[in-house]
């Protein structure tokens, strides 16, 4: 992956992440997705949404840029984007991980919606798909996919086993 380093987010980091964001939305959703879906999208990832959101969020920051962030809301893996030039090197992967991570910690599972064509990924990571639901945000409906991942069995340790 080479110098890529995870790291929470600040609030610094609010323009920055929104413009990674807003570009990936604008540049690659927008085929898929009615104009008022990328609206209600946008809006989530201003700099200020972004800055509201009750979410727990990551950075994966490279040669001083940030190239990816991932979010966790409850059990609620959101918002994980990486720069395209930057794909395909396990940035998204470790930050996927290190959302799981904490989310684990408190919840026996993470759930994703995925409304972006990305569940391929997202099965590429033991997620299972649920359901398709329709969800509804400040009046807009969409389809997204409903998974979720289990938390993994903690294998007994030897030094915790009885002689
Ligand atoms: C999904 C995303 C975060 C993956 O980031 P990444 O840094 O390329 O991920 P990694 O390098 O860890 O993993 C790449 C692997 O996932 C696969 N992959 C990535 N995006 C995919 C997609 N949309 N559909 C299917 N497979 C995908 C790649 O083919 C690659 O597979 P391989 O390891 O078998 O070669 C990135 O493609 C992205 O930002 N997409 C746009 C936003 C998005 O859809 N986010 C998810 C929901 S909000």
């Amino acid at each position: 992956m080479g110098a890529v380093s995870i790291r929470l987010f600040e609030q610094s980091d609010a323009l920055e992440v929104s413009r990674l964001v807003l570009r990936v939305i604008r540049n690659e959703f927008s085929n898929n997705y009615s104009k008022d879906v990328i609206r209600v999208q946008s809006a989530r990832y201003s700099s200020e949404g972004i800055l509201a959101s009750k979410a727990i969020r990551w950075v994966a920051v490279a040669r001083g840029r940030i190239v990816g962030t991932v979010g966790a809301d409850g059990p609620e893996i959101v918002g994980l984007f990486v720069e395209k030039e930057e794909r395909n090197c396990g940035v998204g992967s470790a930050l996927l991980r290190t959302a799981e991570k904490t989310v684990f910690k408190e919840y026996p599972q993470t759930i994703i919606y995925a409304a972006h064509g990305s569940e391929e990924f997202d099965l590429k990571h033991g997620y299972s798909p649920i359901k398709r639901i329709r969800i509804s945000c400040k009046g807009v409906r969409f389809w997204v996919t409903y998974l979720v991942k289990n938390r993994p069995q903690v294998m007994p340790s030897r030094t915790g086993l009885s002689p």
